[in-house]
């Protein structure tokens, strides 16, 4: 990031970070590096998510002078709610102090529980866990270790199902599954009994699944095949008439609604777009192996919704 903010700032271009999940960062030395500190000028972080925050308490951050505070300060003005919440608003405040005091121990807690979860993890069947050493790679600068991710398709399942089957067999909800992984964060707030029982949990997974068969798992499309051609404003897609047309009949149309597989969280197809055969092929892969899908009107993606001719 740090060589991002100077390719930016050499050309006078403010550099601005999603730092949904890198809140902490900040408040912890063992953490990786902050984006600010890094020279990002404008960041958004969600307190919910790995601080202390309620639901919705997101901050923006600024620093420097390359990014106009009061046009900022415009912008805003045209999204802000008249009624601001005091209980978010303090929920934000209370977060930023308790984090301020005492972020190093609470997140240092937070870590060698990770660890330890990592290590019992590693020493299960059929788990392929996504280590720490691997910082360095191409795209990898620094790992959290917070966030331990691994494989389950050793098991022959998917992430989806596994995460289906912890949910239901043992009340775990993990944060984040997709078709091959899942993502189970480790807070300041989990426990020594937490762990111990995600682990009790991992181990009957993996002995409940023993001849388990996942099927042909999607490859994840490269990005260059998934381009469509934007063809209408997106406006006029949107707002226009629209139809619900099946999706085989979908190639050649243009979409009328944004089609957000999550994860990753970010729309494949936006309203003004021509969808190809490749695009649709893609949905159904998804639809199949169960995937949340944000912004279409039929999340299971078996109609779309198209531009009326
Ligand atoms: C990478 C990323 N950015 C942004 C967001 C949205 O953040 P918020 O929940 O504060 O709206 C998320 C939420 O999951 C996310 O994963």
């Amino acid at each position: 990031m740090r060589a991002l903010a100077e390719v930016c700032h050499a050309r006078g271009i403010p550099l601005m970070t999603d730092d949904a999940w890198g809140l902490d960062h900040a408040f912890c030395s063992r953490l990786p590096m902050s984006s600010l500190e890094a020279g990002a000028d404008l960041t958004i972080g969600s307190v919910h998510k790995t601080l202390s925050g309620l639901c919705q308490t997101s901050v923006m951050s600024i620093q420097g002078d390359r990014i106009d505070s009061g046009r900022l300060q415009l912008a805003f003005e045209l999204e802000q709610s008249t009624s601001a919440s005091s209980v978010l608003l303090a929920s934000i405040d209370a977060a930023r102090r308790e984090f301020q005091r005492d972020g190093e121990r609470l997140l240092g807690h937070a870590i060698d529980l990770a660890a330890v979860l990592r290590e019992r993890i590693e020493a299960l069947p059929g788990l392929d866990l996504f280590r720490d050493d691997r910082a360095g790679e191409p795209g990898i600068h620094a790992m959290d270790p917070t966030h331990v991710s691994f494989d389950v398709t050793g098991l022959g399942l998917t992430g989806f199902s596994a995460a289906d089957w912890l949910r239901e067999h043992h009340g775990i909800h993990v944060e984040l599954a997709d078709h091959r992984r899942l993502m189970v964060l480790v807070t300041y707030a989990d426990d020594e009994a937490g762990v111990a029982r995600l682990l009790v949990a991992l181990r009957e997974l993996g002995g409940a699944h023993v001849d388990a068969d996942c099927g042909d798992i999607p490859d994840v499309p490269r990005p260059q095949d998934l381009r469509m051609e934007t063809v209408m404003l997106p406006r006029e897609a949107f707002l226009g008439a629209t139809e619900l047309v099946p999706w085989r009949e979908a190639p050649g149309r243009i979409s009328a609604e944004m089609i957000c597989p999550y994860p990753p969280g970010v729309p494949v197809v936006a309203p003004g777009e021509r969808l190809t055969e490749a695009v649709v092929d893609y949905f159904q892969q998804l639809a199949a192996a169960g995937v949340m899908v944000e912004g279409a009107v039929d999340e299971s993606l078996a109609h779309l919704r198209v531009v009326a001719r």
